[in-house]
């Protein structure tokens, strides 16, 4: 899901930020987009348009008068190529110019000539981004369908902490990737998906757990917000970053997560439930660390509310519900036994017996188990396997 074929307008104005372009501009050039750079003259003070040139292979545009480089045209032509334009660092003045539609320079006249989506990455003192007219000005690009990017806190040039940082370049890139990476086609839906696996608390320093890494879980996550779904992820402890743009829930026991899922459920048009739930907890958990004596120890274990049958008995009409089944024998079979019992309308089925598949690993080779068959999907990255799953489910929604 690289951004091939995407022209990406950078546009920077004079800010110290403005050294965490060039580590934007080459991320985005290793993604494959084409990297077209505007500079304001202020901003050659803070990094070389030839820093930008080696990074991209593309002419760097600055703001003075080279009249080689026919301006008046060339802004047009700029304006007419980009699919995105992000204007970062965005200095307080050209934010105030943008949202009074002032163009008395290149960059600005060109991002005023854009028709593409706009994004702002404000990078200022705090007193200036803090001041009631910037924030007014914000607003107001705001209204215009501009996407402000919000400063992060941190320490700031000039001494002060507070917010007016610009966001590191990965953030960046995801606000970029959100916007030029696959077609919208789940813009509207509400989709929650689980992931991870549980803890069920022994006593205060052990659990019970099980060997999932929550990867599957997150690039369905991943790949539903990129396709325009409002997600919410309810994830099990995990060691992974969690994917940008989505309502993040963090659970550790099977009755955590049941109790958030619940709660989130009747708003989702789709639940998929990819996590690894236990089944059993301990029947009681110790207060204090239970200590070892010279006899054997019994544990005694208790059922978990399974949360996928739950939501199969209490769904509403036209709620899509995924589940999923790992298996090591009778796949298949162990498969459509969960989609009957568990009233979903799909179990995505795979093996923890077979390579390339199941847990941990970047790849995952399932197969789409529903009431009217089954469908082997190739072995794949799991953030291709995550697509072909939402494929899937969009169909059955438009009913195929
Ligand atoms: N699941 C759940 N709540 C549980 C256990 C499982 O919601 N307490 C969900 C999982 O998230 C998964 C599906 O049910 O989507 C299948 O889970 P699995 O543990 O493989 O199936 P079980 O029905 O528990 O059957 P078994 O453990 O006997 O294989």
């Amino acid at each position: 899901m690289d951004l091939k074929g995407k022209t990406v307008v950078l546009a920077l104005t004079g800010g110290i930020a403005a050294y965490k372009i060039a580590t934007l501009a080459s991320m985005l050039v290793k993604q494959k987009a084409t990297v077209l750079v505007l500079m304001t003259e202020n901003a050659t003070r803070f990094i070389a348009p030839l820093t930008f040139e080696a990074l991209t292979g593309t002419r760097c545009m600055v703001d003075t008068f080279d009249r080689s480089f026919s301006f008046e045209i060339e802004h047009v032509a700029v304006a007419d190529r980009a699919d995105l334009v992000l204007v970062a660092p965005a200095s307080a003045n050209v934010i105030a110019k943008m949202a009074n539609g002032i163009a008395d320079d290149m960059l600005t006249t060109t991002v005023l000539a854009c028709r593409c989506p706009k994004l702002v990455a404000p990078a200022m003192n705090t007193g200036m981004y803090e001041n009631p007219a910037t924030q007014a000005n914000l607003a107001r690009l705001r209204g215009y369908g501009v996407e402000v990017i919000d400063p992060a806190c941190g320490r700031l040039a000039c001494g002060a902490v507070g917010p007016g940082k610009m966001p590191e370049p990965q953030q960046l890139l995801e606000h970029i990737q959100r916007h030029l990476t696959c077609q919208k086609d789940m813009a509207g839906l509400h989709l929650l998906v689980t992931a991870g696996p549980t803890r069920e608390a022994l006593d205060p320093v052990r659990f019970i757990t099980n060997h999932s890494t929550g990867r599957m879980g997150y690039e369905l996550a991943r790949a539903a917000m990129l396709r325009g779904a409002q997600v919410t992820l309810v994830s099990g402890p995990t060691a992974l970053e969690p994917p940008p743009f989505v309502e993040l829930v963090r659970v550790e026991s099977a009755q955590q997560m049941h109790d958030a899922v619940m709660a989130a459920a009747p708003a989702q048009d789709v639940i998929i439930k990819a996590a690894a739930v236990a089944d059993y907890r301990p029947a009681h958990t110790a207060g204090e660390k239970i200590k070892k004596s010279g006899a054997d120890l019994t544990l005694e274990l208790t059922r978990t509310p399974d949360i996928l049958a739950e939501l199969g008995a209490a769904r509403r009409p036209g709620q899509f519900l995924c589940g999923f089944a790992m298996e090591t024998r009778d796949l298949l079979d162990n498969a459509r036994a969960k989609l009957e019992k568990k009233g979903a309308d799909m179990i995505v089925a795979n093996s923890l017996r077979e390579a390339g598949a199941g847990f941990g690993g970047a790849t995952n080779h399932v197969t789409l188990v529903e009431p009217t068959g089954c469908t082997d999907l190739p072995l794949a990255g799991k953030d291709e396997v995550a697509h072909r799953i939402l494929d899937r489910i969009l169909a059955r929604r438009a009913g195929a």
